[in-house]
């Protein structure tokens, strides 16, 4: 263990002893302890040895409005005094879940009026899975299975959700992904782009989603789903001609389009949805994190008016969660929303804010270090690089994971992808939380320099 005080010692302790953690080596933490983050406001965190931490990820890209937000403390304590649970099953419904509907469909793009409320994103993308192939089979085309998703993107961590994403570490435990999925290479230009440029390159990674239509053959295919932007795999903005390709694409075939918005929605490019920010027009949205600000779970998917219709023609779709809808959640999930509009965040963000953390967050590419800076809204990533000209990483020296630790240590959080570093701060992160985010953000790009020079 590697902390001196005893509160935290004794927490580290709980956790050798009793806590098995997401996402991580069990062995190794063990042997050093996790972090402890005790409290937090606004966009600060506080861990249990004093440390103010500025949260460059909004927790997991989810806290939007910001921590310590009286108000959704009394929305849920209110809720639970009120009706603490009761589900959505067999022809029941509660105020909360009904108003939650209505909200997210007034924020919803056009059409897309009906919510089915999940508990997290992963649930979102099972349900997504189901749908599709409900929808088809009512459609008396129960053939149309298949769903094409991406590599590198990612949906979750439940079955279903792991096996729509594209993350190869993800599917070598447990036999993922099942039947059913196929994967089209990711729109990741610095990465995977080779000679040709972002624009040439955007055509060809899109047209690799026509190419597996083909290839599987329309009559299987009951969906391609993407986030607008991949957030897990590296804050990956497509080229400017990527989305028009697909668009293009998905209107020659008859296959449905799932948005995974679970890290766009609410606000994050500066737009309601990603689906806003590119002029998609989904058939279904899933939905999570930004919903309510993380601080309560749940999620969803949002469903368009068409593709309702066919449903409601199905009989009884055999698919629901305990906590769908949960009452208390949807109370939290309503007054988020509530803030978010009457607060005018997202209009915020769209703005003002976004375009200096852009502009700020652009001014780091002049760093030896830095191969490229690149983000939409509140969004943004930085590829670690050993030369910038030919974005040739540096290997087996692990880049991304000691700046991120030297971040850790210099009071802000940036996650890392490989070698590349990437940042989602709450939305109603100020102008001079930004200056303080890039600051801290520059030294720590000239530590890990120099620590790899070394
Ligand atoms: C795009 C996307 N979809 C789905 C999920 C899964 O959501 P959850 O962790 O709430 O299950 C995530 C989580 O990061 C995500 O980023």
């Amino acid at each position: 263990m590697s902390s001196n005080n005893t509160q935290t010692q004794e927490w580290q302790v709980l956790s050798r002893d009793h806590h098995l953690a997401p996402f991580s080596d069990f062995k190794q933490l063990k042997e050093k302890g996790p972090r402890i983050i005790t409290h937090a406001k606004g966009v600060y965190l506080w861990d249990s040895e004093g440390n103010k931490i500025l949260d460059g990820m909004a927790g997991l890209w989810c806290v939007a409005i910001g921590y310590g937000r009286d108000e959704l403390a009394d929305a849920a304590s209110k809720q639970m005094r009120e009706l603490p649970y009761y589900n959505l099953f067999f022809q029941t419904a509660h105020p909360p879940a009904l108003q939650l509907a209505k909200a997210i469909s007034e924020v919803a793009p056009d059409g897309m009026s009906h919510v089915f409320f999940t508990g997290s994103g992963s649930e979102g993308n099972d349900t997504v899975l189901r749908l599709v192939r409900h929808y088809w089979a009512i459609k008396g085309k129960p053939s149309k299975k298949v769903i094409i998703s991406r590599m590198n993107g990612y949906h979750g961590s439940t079955v279903a959700g792991a096996s729509l994403g594209g993350m190869t570490y993800m599917h070598e435990q447990g036999d993922l992904p099942i039947p059913g999925i196929v994967h089209i290479p990711q729109p990741y230009w610095f990465g995977e782009g080779g000679d040709m440029t972002p624009d040439e390159f955007g055509v060809w990674a899109a047209e690799q989603l026509e190419k597996k239509i083909l290839e599987v053959g329309v009559d299987n295919v009951g969906a391609f789903i993407a986030e607008p932007i991949q957030g897990a795999g590296g804050v990956i903005v497509p080229p400017a001609t990527y989305w028009p390709k697909i668009k293009e694409i998905l209107a020659r075939y008859d296959i449905l389009f799932v948005a995974d918005e679970v890290i766009c929605g609410f606000g994050r490019t500066g737009e309601w949805f990603g689906s806003d920010f590119y002029g998609l027009k989904p058939d279904l949205m899933t939905i999570a994190k930004g919903l309510t600000s993380g601080y309560i779970p749940m999620g969803g998917v949002i469903v368009r008016d068409e593709v309702v219709k066919v449903l409601n023609e199905g009989g009884d779709f055999n698919h629901g969660f305990t906590y769908s809808g949960h009452p208390v959640a949807a109370a939290v999930g309503l007054e988020n929303i509530r803030i978010l509009r009457d607060e005018k965040i997202v209009e915020r963000v769209k703005s003002e804010t976004a375009p200096y953390l852009q502009n700020r967050l652009r001014e780091l590419s002049d760093h030896p270090l830095v191969g490229e800076v690149r983000g939409v809204g509140m969004l943004g990533a930085i590829e670690l690089v050993k030369d910038k000209a030919r974005r040739e990483r540096y290997v087996g020296k692990g880049a991304g994971m000691i700046c991120r630790t030297f971040c850790f240590d210099n009071g802000l959080i940036m996650r890392a992808v490989g070698d590349t570093m990437i940042i989602a701060p709450p939305l109603v992160i100020t102008l001079a939380e930004i200056d303080e985010l890039v600051e801290k953000a520059r030294k720590c790009l000239d530590l890990t320099l120099a620590e790899l020079e070394k």
